[in-house]
């Protein structure tokens, strides 16, 4: 087989990665990587700041984007798709966006469009979610899907606060550039609009009131839950409804013992509920390393198929509300906590969002779905 030609847009963490793992194969052979400041790396790389020298070159095959943000990756990978090669991207905002309009130009270019690193940084879940599990059809697809809050949390739990336990995650280098992505729950919603995208062919753009972050949750009320026997986790889960799919993320309460309660530093772990039973994957969420291992199997996948295949069609759909029965606590510290109920001591449950009630109040509202 020839060997393959790669170009890479962005050399951070991914991107060191992947040049650290290429390094260890002489099939593919790194042709340029796209930098803004050549000057900080090692001068050995084939680096450009010219992305046109990537896009416009013949021998390139492949295209890597690693850089993230929209704007210009999508530029970028669209004119690569344009001038027929294949893209290989780790961008969970682009794909999120625009993942089914490229998925369709990639199929008009025969060229292949993969993204496996965008969602569980070295979790082969989108491989799994599109080939492996649909015997039958998916009700739910769930999971801890940021690394960086979990991480913070857990760290909360054992009294940091949250802006120290931030400071670290950054350091780490877990967190996004912005790290109010991770925060907010948007890096969480994007990663799973990609999962119910594949799970449910409906593409979901995740909105505000579908989505909360962890930014008001205080290191007192993780010790209080804590005491009573229970953790919180920022969760992300889509579900087939009778006419709409549920979409939330929000951090959520679990019984000790559960398994997100388990996940230690960026470990991810996300479930694919159907008939078939429900299948748990595991594993590391990010890092340069484990992103890079999605990546070099996206680019062996285009290596070994023809991307010829028959359109996918993927619907637009809104996001609807999971019902669910609430619970109000009150902001206060001090206030003792109502009952927990049986039923949730036996499954999951989601606490979702203050916006729904006006800040004033000094209340927070926490919604269990009970398993
Ligand atoms: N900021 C992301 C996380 C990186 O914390 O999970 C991997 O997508």
């Amino acid at each position: 087989m020839k060997t393959t030609r790669i170009g890479i847009l962005g050399l951070g963490t991914v991107g060191k990665g992947v040049v650290e793992a290429l390094g260890r194969q002489n099939t593919v052979v790194i042709d340029k990587i796209l930098v803004r400041e050549p000057y900080r790396y090692n001068s050995d790389l084939p680096l450009t700041t010219n992305v046109w020298e990537i896009i416009e070159d013949p021998d390139i095959d492949i295209v890597v984007e690693v850089m993230g943000g929209v704007d210009p990756a999508y530029e970028y990978l669209s004119s690569a798709l344009h001038s027929g090669k294949s893209v290989v991207t780790a961008n969970k905002e682009v794909v999120a966006r625009y993942g089914p309009e490229l998925m369709e130009l990639a199929r008009q270019n025969r060229q292949g469009f993969l993204f496996e690193a965008s969602v569980g940084g070295g979790i082969p879940i989108l491989d799994a979610l599109t080939w492996h599990l649909r015997a039958t059809p998916i009700h739910a697809v769930e999971g801890v899907v940021n690394g960086t809050t979990n991480f913070i949390l857990n760290q909360m739990e054992q009294g940091m606060e949250f802006s120290a336990a931030l400071q670290r995650a950054q350091a780490l280098g877990l967190a996004e550039q912005n790290p109010s992505a991770d925060v907010e729950g948007w890096d969480s919603a994007r990663k799973l609009s990609i999962l119910a995208g594949l799970a449910f062919s409906s593409w979901i753009h995740a909105e505000k009131e579908h989505v909360l972050g962890i930014t008001h949750v205080k290191s007192c009320h993780l010790r209080r839950l804590h005491e009573m026997g229970f953790g919180l986790r920022l969760v992300a889960r889509a579900q087939r409804q009778p006419s709409s799919i549920g979409f939330v993320v929000a951090p959520t309460v679990y019984p000790r013992g559960h398994r997100y309660l388990k996940l230690a530093g960026s470990q991810n772990a996300i479930g694919i509920f159907s008939e078939a039973g429900t299948t748990w994957i595991e594993g590391p969420g990010a890092g340069g390393i484990a992103t890079a291992s999605s990546i070099i199997a996206d680019i062996q996948r285009i290596r070994f198929s023809i991307p010829d295949r028959e359109p996918l069609f993927f619907e637009d759909f809104p996001a609807a509300d999971i019902d669910d029965s609430y619970l109000i606590f009150t902001e206060d510290p001090y206030q003792p906590l109502p009952d927990i109920p049986d039923s949730l001591q036996k499954g999951a449950g989601y606490l979702v969002s203050p916006h729904a009630l006006p800040p004033e109040t000094g209340l927070v509202q926490y919604r269990f779905r009970i398993q």
